[in-house]
């Protein structure tokens, strides 16, 4: 038994101002009409049959996401179940709630395979082939992770050193299974550099999976504050509603933290599958324009408005409704919505987060 759990709570501050709290990054429509999580429903399909999907969310995006769910063919045949969250905790607590409701429904031993809702993974035979590698591990009570290989020293991602292979598994072509030697989350500059050119780290894919059992166990050995809390937390969740809710104010006093730094980087049971996915997190308006093809002067153009461009390279517009244009511009994105105007340094896209959150200071 594998539920694939979908969790969609980040923000996506780095694409504003089309990702917005209310409309956040995976409801983002890329270019062929469909939003990241709908890319994230659809890629189920290639795992074969599936009882149903769980969405770990906030409960302000229930109805948005059910819509984006029931407008696609997987609904049809594949349940879509839902725990809401009344603000957001981070990871760990929003996976802990995850692995107790399937421990719940089918026993400790079924897994989870935990997705973010807003990725692109181009290759989805090769992701499937993966899935099926990591399966056998978590069948064995490792906690698997997927490995890519880094392109960069970005310290936004958590790196893997990859150890021992396993020799007992049958890896098909392309993917290799290791035991974890260290996962180091969101290195320093220096540390991510020295991971780049070591050779043997790799970027951790935010995907991971394991039977509901192992997880718990792991979460309740090494941060049992955690686990007390969110166990709390699920005890006084009501279950004859649907879908089911989590008690406000317990749920807003368990502990912020992503599963990265409350288990990956303590535990010893920590697996790698390595593969080459075709993976994008696409946490960037840089990543994003990556995803579209370039003219010949390197534009590239995206939305419903008209975009005119002379004498300009490499720069990448995207407008929702107005006529945008530019003159003799290099290296600039310019996103232009209904009521706000970005305009943006290629060499600055990290630096929007800094923005938004002086917005919010602002009110
Ligand atoms: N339900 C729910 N509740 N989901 C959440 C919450 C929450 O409170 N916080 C984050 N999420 C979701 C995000 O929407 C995203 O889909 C996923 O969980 C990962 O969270 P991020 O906040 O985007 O994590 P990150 O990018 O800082 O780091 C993680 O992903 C990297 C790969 O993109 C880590 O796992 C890194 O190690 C990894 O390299
Ligand atoms: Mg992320």
């Amino acid at each position: 038994m594998l539920i694939p759990v979908i969790l969609s709570g980040g923000i996506g501050a780095r694409l504003w101002p089309v990702s917005r709290q209310s409309q956040p990054k995976p409801f983002m429509q890329l270019a062929d009409g469909e939003s990241l999580i709908q890319k994230t429903f659809t890629r189920l399909e290639a795992l074969g049959d599936l009882a149903e999907i769980l969405v770990v969310t906030n409960r302000d995006h229930y109805f948005q996401t059910l819509d984006a769910y029931q407008v696609l063919p997987l609904s049809q045949r594949c349940g879509l179940r839902f725990v809401l969250e009344p603000c957001g905790r981070n990871t760990a607590p929003a996976i802990a709630l995850a692995a107790l409701q399937v421990a719940e429904l089918y026993g400790d031993s079924a897994q989870l395979l935990v997705l973010p809702a807003d990725h692109l993974i181009a290759r989805t035979a090769d992701f499937a082939a993966a899935v099926a590698l990591a399966r056998q591990l978590a069948a064995r009570d490792y906690l698997v992770t997927f490995g890519l290989k880094p392109q960069r020293p970005d310290t936004g991602f958590g790196y893997i050193e990859a150890g021992e292979p396993f020799c007992d598994c049958a890896a098909p072509a392309g993917l290799e299974a290791a035991a974890v030697s260290r996962f180091a989350e969101k290195p320093s500059q220096h540390r991510a550099e020295e991971y780049l050119a070591s050779g043997r780290h790799l970027w951790n894919a935010g995907i991971f999976c394991f039977s509901a059992g192992a997880l718990l166990a792991g979460l309740q050995r090494y941060t049992p504050d955690l686990f007390d809390a969110v166990s709390l937390c699920w005890q006084q969740t009501r279950r004859d509603i649907e879908p089911l809710q989590l008690p406000a104010p317990l749920f807003s006093e368990v502990p912020d933290i992503s599963i990265d730094y409350a288990l990956l980087e303590r535990a010893d049971n920590v697996a790698v599958i390595r593969c080459d996915l075709g993976w994008d997190d696409v946490g960037s308006w840089d990543a994003l324009a990556a995803q579209l093809p370039a003219d010949a002067q390197g534009n590239r153009r995206e939305g419903a408005g008209e975009v005119l461009l002379h004498a300009s390279r490499n720069c990448y517009v995207r407008s929702e409704e107005r006529l945008v244009t530019a003159v003799g511009v290099e290296n600039l994105i310019i996103i232009d919505t209904a009521d706000a105007l970005l305009v943006l340094d290629r060499r600055h896209c990290q630096d929007v987060k800094v923005l938004v959150d002086q917005l919010k200071r602002q009110g």
